[in-house]
């Protein structure tokens, strides 16, 4: 089976790719590739980022690979925190200092229109692909629910009415914005 090195330091992230495309690509770590290091991610939008993050493991490694760039974009917020998502309230912040500074930047807002945009860039011989995954919906004015990460308490996808930190796993899985993003390259693998 065809090994693709997916350049990421979450766990977690790792374990729910790997399970993902199981039975169409062996999804190999970056400890596993005896990769170490700080990936840059200094490029100022999502297809950048993931594209460096590919380009690190390329230039390191000459395998095929591929990386992921997420973020939360706010129609009221001209897109923001987008691209810098991870870093919102602060270099060293925490996933409830970011969800504060959402909250208050749009207190008052009656648009609460985000959505989640996922880019996933597959490095193959050195040659770029790229594949997007996005869900829209609705930054609550509140925390709701306890599971997820990030900004989930706060994100309620259309057609749902709870936020992602309500939903079992499994169905935001199914509906989020990395798990399209994941599908699409899943597509393109299956058709190699
Ligand atoms: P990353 O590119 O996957 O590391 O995502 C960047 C940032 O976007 C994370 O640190 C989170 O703040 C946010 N984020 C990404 N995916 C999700 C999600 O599924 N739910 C909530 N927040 C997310």
């Amino acid at each position: 089976m065809k090994e693709l090195i997916f350049a990421t330091n979450n766990a977690h992230k790792l374990q729910e790719v790997r399970q993902m495309l199981d039975g169409v690509v062996q999804v190999v770590s970056l400890r596993e590739a005896g990769l170490e290091g700080e990936i840059p991610e200094t490029a100022d939008t999502l297809a950048g980022n993931a594209l460096q993050k590919a380009q690190w493991v390329w230039e390191r490694s000459g395998r095929d690979c591929f990386a992921d760039d997420t973020g939360l974009e706010v129609d009221a917020l001209d897109g923001a925190p987008g691209v810098y998502s991870a870093r919102y309230a602060g270099e060293h912040c925490s996933f409830d200092d970011n969800i504060d500074k959402l909250l208050h930047a749009l207190d008052g807002n009656d648009n609460r229109r985000a959505d989640f945009r996922t880019v996933i860039c597959l490095m193959e011989d050195g040659t770029p692909r790229y594949f997007e995954g996005r869900v829209d919906g609705q930054i609550l004015t509140e925390r709701h629910g306890a599971a997820g990460f990030g900004y989930d308490p706060v994100f309620m996808p259309d057609r749902y009415a709870v936020s992602f930190a309500e939903m079992p796993m499994e169905v935001k899985n199914h509906i989020s914005h990395r798990g399209r993003a994941i599908a699409a390259l899943h597509e393109y693998l299956s058709q190699q």
